[in-house]
């Protein structure tokens, strides 16, 4: 499979820079098609100095010309469709947050069904089901998305199951849990983990939503990008959909106490009120990617933070976000 001439959507953010670097790593001719909406070309600096076959191109993936031009012209054979628009940006654009998930998904079915490349692979997000009504989620569960931006997950999610039951095209759909790990954004659209280190290496308190309670299934980066390449390397993979999880849950009162004692901090935490959107329970069943893929994320958490945080206080350390 090494070798292959592949494009990644959304490769300058979070998990798809980690995915550009290990494709890039095994010799494949990577296109990365960005609009950088929260993507940043120093996430694909290792992958640049690794000097290997790299373009990286400018465009929104929804237009179905550019991206039938460029997958033309680069002669793309699998598509890694990663980018999106965070979930935090449904409270301020929810129909965008919506429909940039939809209209890239169809404009990638698209163009397979009209065979100008030959493999998807799809991410999905855990955020289509919901809070957890049976635990742990497998991918039977059902879709219950609070958000605009789960949502279009979940509704990106059913067209192309749809076009692999009517045109019986080659798509994998790949659905990780919560993600962390280096080059995770900091800034307004922040998960957790990110938002909470930097307040805490500023000296800041973190800040607990609720009672802490809810629980996340916390997988890290690279686990994700090694899962979504081994899914595309298996061919029994073909149409179906596959959670990516540790299958552990962790309370966020658990994972900000653990974050508070791998940076050091012993102060008191702010308090602030429950996020409305925010779902009780999540915690998923990978077991069809074990026994379909033979893969299971191999990073505890424990060791995930640590790597994480290491990378982050290099980072601040330089006054860098
Ligand atoms: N981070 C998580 O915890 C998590 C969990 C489950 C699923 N996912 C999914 O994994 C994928 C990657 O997530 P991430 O955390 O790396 O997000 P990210 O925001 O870091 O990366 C998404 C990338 O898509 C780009 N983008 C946005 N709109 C675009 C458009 N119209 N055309 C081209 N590029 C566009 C952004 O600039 C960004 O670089 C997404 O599909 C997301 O839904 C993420």
């Amino acid at each position: 499979m090494a070798g292959r001439s592949t494009l990644v959507t959304g490769g300058a953010g979070f998990i798809g820079s980690h995915l550009v670097d290990r494709l890039i790593a095994r010799g494949d001719r990577v296109l990365v098609v960005d609009n950088f909406f929260l993507g940043k070309r120093e996430n694909l600096a290792d992958a640049v100095a690794a000097d290997g076959d790299l373009t990286i191109h400018y465009e929104d993936a929804a237009d179905l010309p550019a991206m039938r031009e460029l997958i033309e012209r680069h002669e793309v054979q699998d598509v890694y469709n990663l980018a999106t628009k965070a979930l935090e940006y449904s409270f301020d654009n929810p129909s965008g947050a919506y429909s940039v998930n939809t209209d890239i998904a169809l404009t990638l079915a698209e163009l397979l069904r009209k065979k100008h490349y030959e493999r998807l692979i799809h991410t999905s997000s855990s955020e289509v089901f919901g809070t957890a009504v049976t635990r742990p989620m497998d991918e039977a569960h059902p879709r219950n998305p609070t958000t605009p931006y789960a949502a279009g997950k979940a509704g990106a999610d059913l067209a192309l199951t749809s076009y692999v039951q009517s045109f019986q095209l080659d798509i994998r759909i790949v659905r990780p849990f919560n993600n962390y790990g280096p080059r995770q954004n900091t800034g307004s659209y922040a998960g957790v983990i990110p938002k909470t280190l930097a307040r805490l290496h500023a000296g800041e308190p973190p800040i607990l939503h609720g009672d802490g309670k809810q629980g996340r299934d916390f997988v890290y980066v690279e686990d994700v990008a090694e899962g979504l390449i081994r899914v595309a390397e298996c061919r029994e993979a073909r149409g179906m959909d596959l959670n990516i999880a540790s299958g552990v849950e962790t309370p966020i009162v658990e994972l900000l106490q653990t974050l508070c004692d791998v940076v050091g901090f012993h102060g008191h935490w702010i308090d602030e009120d429950r996020r409305t959107a925010d779902v009780d329970h999540h915690i998923g069943d990978a077991s069809r990617l074990k026994s379909v893929v033979g893969f299971a994320p191999p990073t505890p958490l424990s060791e995930g933070l640590r790597r994480t945080w290491e990378w982050y206080r290099t980072r601040f350390a330089q006054g860098r976000s």
